[in-house]
């Protein structure tokens, strides 16, 4: 069993969509018992919200289920519970470097780093661009990659 989570700033907008997505794909492949998947934010302040309206419209949209998505902020625990922590910016990465135990044993990686061309791109925050549809089709073609790496390698 892989233990994947999402981070996000607010964990109501892109983490929670890459951990929608991701359930999705893992059921559609017969791999759902293979992983366990969660998102959460680098920031407390949307605690306990469900996803931003417009996440939740996107998502709808493409069919992909927005069930039990509650922002939740990241917790110490998470770096030894969970095998890769997966940051949809730059910033989200340097935050969970600086949050992670000296101990602990999570990977952690930049969203896009994933893709063949090993892109250094972030994926921009919809709260700020307003741009959920351009996210959420940078964060489908992501998570397919995810899967795919996530399955080949014993992270
Ligand atoms: P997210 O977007 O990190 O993709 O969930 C944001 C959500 C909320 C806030 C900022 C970014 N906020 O300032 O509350």
């Amino acid at each position: 069993m892989k233990k994947i989570l999402f981070v996000c700033l607010g964990n109501i907008c892109r983490s929670p969509m890459a951990e929608a997505l991701f359930r999705q794909r893992i059921t559609e492949t017969g791999q759902k018992d293979q992983f366990q998947v969660d998102s959460a934010g680098t920031s407390d302040w949307e605690e306990g919200n469900p996803p931003h309206p417009q996440t939740r419209l996107t998502l709808q949209n493409h069919n992909v289920s927005t069930a039990n998505l509650i922002s939740r902020p990241v917790t110490t625990d998470d770096f030894y519970k969970f095998d890769v922590i997966i940051g949809m910016d730059h910033k989200n990465v340097q935050d969970l470097e600086e949050l992670r135990p000296k101990d602990s044993t999570a990977k952690i990686y930049l969203f896009m780093s994933v893709l063949p061309t090993h892109s250094n791109a972030d994926v921009p925050d919809p709260w700020y661009t307003h741009k959920f549809e351009a996210a959420y089709q940078q964060i489908a073609a992501g998570i397919d990659e995810w899967v795919t790496f996530l399955t080949a390698h014993n992270e």
